[in-house]
Formats: C-alpha cells, sequence, structure tokens
C-alpha cells in the first residue's frame, strides 16, 4: 500500500509527431510531415489535451517543460509562443523553468532559433548525431556535418547558452577515433550537455529490417570508455548512463523522470506518470499514437489510449529502472518520497544485490556499481521479489 506525504515534482512533456524524414534508426513516435504540417490544429489539440489534464494538476506547479519529438524545430517560433502562451495560461509554471525544446539541424538557422528563444524557450537539444559526413549518410540523417557545426553556432549566437547536443556511437562503419573525433568537435563547441547514445536496433524500424555491419561488443565497451575519459577530461562530468554535463547542468526534465518524478503528457502518443495523494495511487496514461487520430480525438476522452494503476511490484521496479540509471544512486529519503513506499519495502532486496556485487551502498546512498550498471538489465532481474519471479 502506496502512502504518499507529499506528491514528487511535477514536469510537461509535449510532443510534436512529425520529422522531414524518418531515420532508419529511430522508433521514437515520429511521421514524414504531409505537406502542410497541421501546426494551428495541432496546437489547439494540445491545449485542450492539457485542459482535460488539468485536475492531475490541480494545486501543482509544473518545474519544467520538454518539447520533444519528432522535430519540434519543424514549428514556427509564433506556434512555439503561442503554444507556451496557452500552457502558461492554464498551469503555473515555476518562474525559472527549464523549458526544452528538440531541435534538428536540417530544420533550423539563426533568426528560427531567436524567435524560439523570444517564445521562451531557454534550453535547445540539437540532434547532431555525428560530425562524419559519411556516417551522418549511413544513417540516413538530413543534414551533413557542416550543417551541424553551423547550427550549434547558430543556437549560441542566438543567446542559448544551456545547450545540449545528442550524438550516438556505434554507429556502422564507425571506429573508437571517430566516436572521439566526434566528442572532440562536440566539446569544442561549448554545449553545457552533451547526450552520448549507443545506437540500438530497435524493432519495427529499417535497421532492423535491413540490419547494418556495427562495431564488435567489444570495440563498443572501449568506445565508451574511452568517451568516458575524454568528456571527463573536457569537464563533462556524467550523471547518468548517456548523460553528461559541464558546471553541474544536467537536464532538470530528464531527470526528474529518472528520480521517478510526476509529468503531464500531451501530445500525440505521450506519455504520463501521475502520482495522487488522495488515493494514494500512481497512474501511468498514454496518449492516441497516430497523429491524425489524436487529432480527431484530441477535444474528448478518446484522446487517452491506455491508463493503468501501478501496482506495488510495479512501482518497484520502475523506480529502479529509472533512479539506477543516475550515478547519485538514491537514498531511503529519496525513495519514499518518490513512492509512497517505506523503505523496508526494498531493504531486503538492496542487500541480496548488494551481496551480488551490483550494488552498492555507503553513507546512505545506494547506487549501482561499475558492474551493475554495465549489466542493468541482469540487475533489474534480481530485483524483482521472487513472488514476481515466479508469477
Ligand atoms: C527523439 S530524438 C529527437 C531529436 C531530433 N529529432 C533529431 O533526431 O535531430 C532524440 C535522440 O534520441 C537518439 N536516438 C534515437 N534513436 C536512437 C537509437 N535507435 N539508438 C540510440 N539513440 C537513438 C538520437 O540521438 C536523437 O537525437
Ligand atoms: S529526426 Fe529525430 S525523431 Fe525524427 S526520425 Fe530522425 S531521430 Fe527520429
Amino acid at each position: 500500500m502506496l502512502n504518499f506525504a507529499a506528491t514528487p515534482p511535477l514536469s510537461l512533456y509535449i510532443h510534436i509527431p512529425w520529422c522531414v524524414r524518418k531515420c532508419p534508426y529511430c522508433d521514437f513516435n515520429s511521421h514524414e510531415a504531409p505537406e502542410g504540417i497541421p501546426e494551428d490544429a495541432y496546437i489547439t489539440a494540445l491545449v485542450a489535451d492539457l485542459e482535460q489534464d488539468l485536475p492531475a494538476a490541480w494545486g501543482r506547479t509544473i518545474e519544467t517543460v520538454f518539447i520533444g519529438g519528432g522535430t519540434p524545430s519543424l514549428f514556427s517560433p509564433e506556434g512555439i509562443d503561442r503554444l507556451l502562451g496557452d500552457v502558461r495560461a492554464r498551469v503555473p509554471l515555476k518562474p525559472d523553468a527549464e523549458i526544452t525544446l528538440e531541435a534538428n539541424p536540417g530544420t533550423v538557422d539563426q533568426a528560427r532559433f531567436r524567435g524560439f528563444r523570444d517564445a521562451g524557450i531557454n534550453r535547445l537539444s540539437i540532434g547532431v548525431q555525428s560530425f562524419q559526413p559519411d556516417l551522418l549518410q549511413n544513417i540516413g540523417r538530413i543534414h551533413n556535418d557542416r550543417e551541424a557545426v553551423i547550427a550549434v553556432e547558430a543556437a549560441h549566437h542566438a543567446g542559448f547558452d544551456n545547450l545540449n547536443l545528442d550524438l550516438m556511437f556505434g554507429l556502422p562503419g564507425q571506429s573508437t577515433e571517430q566516436a572521439l573525433m566526434d566528442l572532440r568537435t562536440a566539446t569544442a563547441l561549448e554545449p553545457a550537455h552533451i547526450s552520448w547514445y549507443e545506437l540500438t536496433i530497435e524493432p519495427n524500424t529499417c535497421f532492423h529490417r535491413h540490419p547494418p555491419e556495427r562495431p564488435a561488443d567489444d570495440t563498443l565497451w572501449e568506445m565508451q570508455q574511452a568517451g568516458r575519459t575524454l568528456l571527463d577530461a573536457a569537464g563533462f562530468e556524467r550523471y547518468e548512463v548517456s548523460a553528461y554535463a559541464q558546471n553541474s547542468r544536467q537536464c532538470q526534465h530528464n531527470l526528474n523522470y529518472w528520480q521517478f518524478g510526476d509529468y503531464l503528457g500531451i501530445g500525440a502518443g505521450a506519455h504520463a506518470k501521475i502520482s495522487d495523494a488522495a488515493t494514494q495511487s500512481i497512474t501511468r496514461i498514454s496518449k492516441a499514437k497516430h497523429p491524425r487520430t489524436y487529432l480527431d480525438a484530441a477535444h474528448s476522452t478518446q484522446r487517452i489510449s491506455t491508463t493503468s494503476r501501478l501496482s506495488v511490484d510495479d512501482v518497484l521496479l520502475e523506480f529502479a529502472m529509472n533512479v539506477l540509471r543516475l550515478d547519485q544512486g538514491f537514498s531511503p529519503a529519496t525513495f519514499t518520497a518518490a513512492t509512497g513506499l517505506p523503505y523496508a519495502a526494498i531493504e531486503p532486496i538492496v542487500n541480496k544485490v548488494t551481496a551480488d556485487g551490483l550494488l552498492s551502498v555507503k553513507d546512505g546512498t545506494i547506487k549501482a556499481t561499475p558492474r551493475g550498471q554495465r549489466y542493468l538489465n541482469e540487475l533489474l532481474q534480481s530485483w524483482m521479489p521472487e513472488t514476481t519471479h515466479n508469477a
């Protein structure tokens, strides 16, 4: 039985489901943009969706906003301005709330970046992926390396000092030296944050149907270790499996996910997680996935695709899946604040997994050991209570 003293911090995720072209590795809910994206109608739908979600946010303040996709930079600065104005008119935003927008280098210029800034965006996340022209081609990107650099410089000139670059490693045909060159180019551009993801082959993608040849596992491990050392030397501290920040400029929005905080999710296929102190429950909600279905359903309950109330076992597993990605781990007090459960609910599991060498407990902080981080799935399996194993 959950027993919240107070609900955890609340964020808002807004999904924009269109891209210029679908990348062959991508399983996000993104669709090739039709001639003339229905931007106005979609923003109206987002606001209607938010209005119906408001009971979940009553009495609460939104700490961060993340406009993700898809490619939100396909929307006009005027559209983003209207969207954020309509959000502010309906829910209280923390005065210095982090407000991020994802941008693709093939879709932006300095004037557009300035417009996003004037609209209230204070953090940009640019999808660079690599600075090697041939590798960018191998992964079907719409931009080349030069355009990626120009986009980052334009973002700086437009006044964005809180800038993230997304990069991937383990790309088809990539050597360790090429992966490191990408990181050197990225750090020289002085972003506040770098997300450095290992390419994964996801079901329902082009790469799943036609798998490209990727670096061997040993090379991937070598890349990861060398990249981590390089980023560390350049002043980028790792705080999550794939996230590195300079001067403690971690992504507050993603931190809230990883700390098992709450979030509203509006837009096609958006997910939400809401804790309710009145019913002592945590509910996950997802919205209609296809943009057309969402546009048609946004003004009614039909916009909701799935709702599920988490069992105690779900809460334990989902908490671990998120928080053990963080280098800082968690404490008994943060566990109770995020889950509404007493620490006693996991103490025997923590002791068992610690004895297995996958967790460490020191000075009241519980975190994955380097081996636990490397074999996170194994850790999560041993995390589940015996009853769930046998179910
Ligand atoms: C939702 S995408 C949005 C960024 C923007 N649409 C772009 O691609 O420029 C967020 C990031 O997820 C990463 N990503 C997407 N698919 C991935 C995959 N299969 N493996 C690893 N990282 C992936 C990419 O680095 C991408 O920039
Ligand atoms: S641009 Fe980004 S969201 Fe769109 S398909 Fe490519 S990786 Fe996915």
